[in-house]
């Protein structure tokens, strides 16, 4: 192609481009439901650094006086982190709960992860953590290695005031008043090969149907979840033995990079695979809808991410040698690895979840810190990873009600996606979600540009006399889509914001590329 033919080329894309124009029509009336602080929730695995010199190192200047990091607290505090997910995972399917109540506590082998688990972090520590921070507990159970009535002993534990061994055991240990852990998971992908104990369908519909009698039994209070698969014959057999016990089923979902490799696919294969969860709340909703359920059982996201984990020689080849299997781990902490990838990403899926409020009603973000969690520790301080400032966008500023907001644009650009036979796929530039205060007074608009070059002008439609006395656009600011946090420069990527003029009708606002921004909009007297 001769020179002149490449300078058309980019003339032509450059009209193309001045011409298009992405919109959003609003309809505020239009609610879609009110969407659950859940959404907003996070996971606790004792994996590598999560617990022990994750959130939890007594001894350190860093730590209170219970042992808990203070910076971490304090960061998880300002995304107003309303649910944590413990123990595990893998883990919890190989976890005996009362080796973490007594005293002295029991060390044993963890056959998940192949390492000696102190138990010195247990059911006492983990609902401090969770005291601490404001934040409901959600305890998964072993359905793997363990059985119906070790769970609901679990229960018994937590929930029952003095009666029986195990509540008296509670008081014993220091804590008289019930904890009242209302979110209860049975098992852990148990459908899946890798999972100490793992179930086939009959067997899984039967057990947990079990253990959820017995755990009712205990306290009829309690919301269960059971683990589940975006598969028909799964949760058919699973509903048709449970279904009337339970509340919740729960799913998962990590879309580059896999245990064996540490490859960070790239911003714009991840953001191919962005595409992915709209498809599968879409599939999800349609199995609860086929099965009866839609409406009585809602979706729990518990387990998320772009990137899996890396844990090689884990699941499958089993190394004999620790440094093939454990020192790997660390390569999890590499913060070059999160980039704007990770934060944009984690837009797209949170405004899935919440355009699906009617049937999504928790998310867990899979770690909260360390391995691919949005917060690093190391000995002297955090690092917030990219993926951190959307929660603090969206927590701090999206609101309540969803309602309808129906996008169109031709921006976007193709990438494969990482699959098996990667395909090209194309991805449009801008994912956005609508919120507005349940009085009406505060509009707030997610947008994501996955655009990884191009800012993208976004023409809004508020609807016929919809005015807004002032508006403010944050968006998370970094200078290239790889950008990342890091010890040595920990504020290369941050929040930054700018005024809004007044508007009726009709506003229009540029969303920089490769980034997560939240438009706010305030009615006033001015108006
Ligand atoms: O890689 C982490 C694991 O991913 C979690 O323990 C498990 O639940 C999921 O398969």
């Amino acid at each position: 192609m001769n020179f002149l033919g490449m300078e058309l080329n980019a003339y032509k894309e450059k009209q193309r481009r001045s011409h298009m124009q992405t919109k959003l029509t609003i309809q505020t009336r239009r609610e879609i439901g009110t969407a659950s602080p859940m959404i907003y929730g996070q996971f606790l695995e004792h994996f590598h650094r999560q617990v022990y010199g994750g959130v939890w190192e007594p001894g350190s200047p860093l730590s209170d006086a219970d042992g808990f990091r203070k910076d971490v607290l304090d960061a998880m505090r300002a995304i107003h982190v309303p649910v944590i997910r413990w123990p595990g995972g893998c883990f919890v399917s190989a976890y005996h709960w009362v080796g973490g109540v007594t005293n002295p506590r029991q060390p044993y082998y963890d056959k998940a992860w192949r390492v000696e688990e102190p138990n010195d972090f247990g059911t006492d520590e983990y609902v401090a953590l969770c005291r601490k921070i404001g934040a409901e507990p959600y305890i998964c159970s072993n359905a793997g290695t363990g059985t119906s009535e070790e769970t609901s002993d679990w229960v018994e534990y937590c929930n029952l005031d003095h009666e029986g061994p195990w509540a008296k055991l509670r008081r014993a240990n220091g804590h008289e008043k019930p904890y009242g852990v209302k979110y209860w998971s049975i098992g852990n992908e148990n459908y899946g090969a890798w999972e100490m104990g793992a179930k086939t369908e009959t067997e899984w519909g039967r057990y947990v149907a079990e253990t959820a009698k017995m755990m009712k039994r205990v306290d009829p209070t309690v919301e269960l979840f059971a683990a589940s698969i975006m598969d028909l014959s799964w949760n058919v057999n699973l509903l048709k033995e449970a279904g009337r016990y339970l509340d919740w089923i729960s799913v998962h979902g990590y879309y580059g990079g896999t245990d064996q490799n540490n490859n960070y696919n790239g911003f714009e294969r991840s953001m191919a695979q962005s595409l992915l969860p709209d498809r599968q709340l879409a599939h999800t909703r349609g199995i609860l809808e086929a099965t009866g359920y839609l409406g009585k059982l809602k979706i729990a996201f518990d387990e998320w991410n772009l990137k899996g984990w890396y844990h090689p020689n884990i699941m499958s080849g089993y190394a004999t040698d620790p440094k093939d299997y454990i020192l790997p781990r660390n390569g999890n902490d590499i913060n070059s690895l999160y980039t704007m990838a990770d934060a944009v990403f984690t837009g797209v899926f949170l405004n899935a979840c919440l355009r699906n409020c009617d049937t999504v009603g928790m998310a867990n973000f899979s770690p909260v810190v360390n391995t691919r969690g949005m917060i690093f520790t190391h000995k002297e301080g955090i690092v917030l990873r990219p993926s951190y400032y959307t929660f603090l966008l969206y927590t701090n500023h999206l609101q309540d009600v969803v309602v309808d907001g129906y996008l169109e644009q031709d921006a976007g650009f193709t990438a494969l996606n990482v699959a098996r036979d990667p395909v090209e796929t194309f991805v449009p530039a801008l994912d956005t979600v609508t919120t507005r205060s349940k009085d009406g007074t505060i509009l707030a608009i997610g947008a994501a540009n996955r655009d990884p070059e191009n800012a993208q002008t976004l023409k809004i439609d508020l609807g016929r006399d919809e005015s807004y006395a002032s508006g403010t656009l944050y968006w998370i600011e970094a200078d290239d889509k790889d950008a990342y946090n890091d010890i040595d420069r920990p504020d290369r990527v941050g929040i930054a914001s700018r005024e809004l003029p007044a508007c009726t009708d009709f506003l229009s606002v540029e969303i920089p590329p490769h980034t997560v921004a939240v438009i706010e909009l305030k009615k006033g007297d001015k108006a």
